[in-house]
């Protein structure tokens, strides 16, 4: 069970154009505060296992953790080697709340997504040194972030694929290069968010 701000207006003005006033005024008077509140009783009456966030900055979560009685288990975020969210990263492991990456792959061939993960050339060579494919060290780069991810495939064959990370590793060398991979959110879309939904946050 989870928060997800944001997303909303991104598929909205996909599909229809601008948010109308009306629903723009809902989604920025979202009372955090009241559906967590509603969520933690969800979980100590036990209908869910766990909650959890979605597209949740820094900012964000240091409003929830002031009031929230039961942290986060988790926040998804867009994460891969083009987005290495480091200093949220970072944040969420001193919080002890665990990142799992959407988009992993970059999100090729979606509405959402872009090539630029997946036509690496940097990606591509260090995949080709190992004999795996970019997806493979995409998501191997991801595990040894420490990071859970959702990574999405129709095809039988590539999901079997994205399963083969776990008895091989990259290399010192190999992380320095993705270290130094130009950042670029993949997700950020063509629309505006609205600012109070994504705070800018790099
Ligand atoms: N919380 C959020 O705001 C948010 C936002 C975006 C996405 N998500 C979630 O994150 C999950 C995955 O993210 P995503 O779909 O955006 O992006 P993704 O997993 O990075 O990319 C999916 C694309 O990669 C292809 N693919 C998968 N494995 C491959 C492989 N081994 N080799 C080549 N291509 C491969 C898929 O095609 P085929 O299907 O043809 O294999 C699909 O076109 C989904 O469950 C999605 O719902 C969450």
């Amino acid at each position: 069970m989870s928060v997800k701000p944001g997303n909303w207006e991104i598929s909205y003005a996909r599909k229809f154009g601008p948010l109308p006033e009306h629903v723009k005024e809902l989604i920025t008077t979202f009372d955090l505060k009241g559906v967590w509140t509603a969520m933690e009783k969800c979980q100590k009456l036990g209908l869910t296992k766990s909650i959890g966030v979605s597209n949740f900055t820094r900012k964000k979560l240091d409003d929830l953790l002031s009031f929230a009685k039961i942290p986060p288990s988790v926040n998804q975020v867009e994460m891969n080697p083009v987005w290495h969210q480091k200093k949220l990263k970072e944040y969420c492991e001193a919080k002890g709340i665990i990142i799992t990456a959407f988009s992993p792959l970059g999100a090729k061939g979606t509405l959402w997504g872009s090539n630029e993960v997946m036509d690496s050339e940097i990606l591509k060579e260090i995949a080709e040194q190992h004999g795996k494919t970019i997806a493979q060290v995409c998501l191997r780069w991801l595990l040894e972030q420490g990071v859970t991810m959702a990574v999405k495939s129709y095809n039988k064959e590539r999901m079997n694929q994205n399963l083969e990370i776990f008895d091989w590793s990259l290399t010192k060398d190999d992380h320095e290069k993705i270290d130094k991979i130009k950042q670029i959110r993949v997700n950020n879309g063509p629309v505006v968010f609205i600012p109070n939904f994504w705070d800018g946050e790099t």
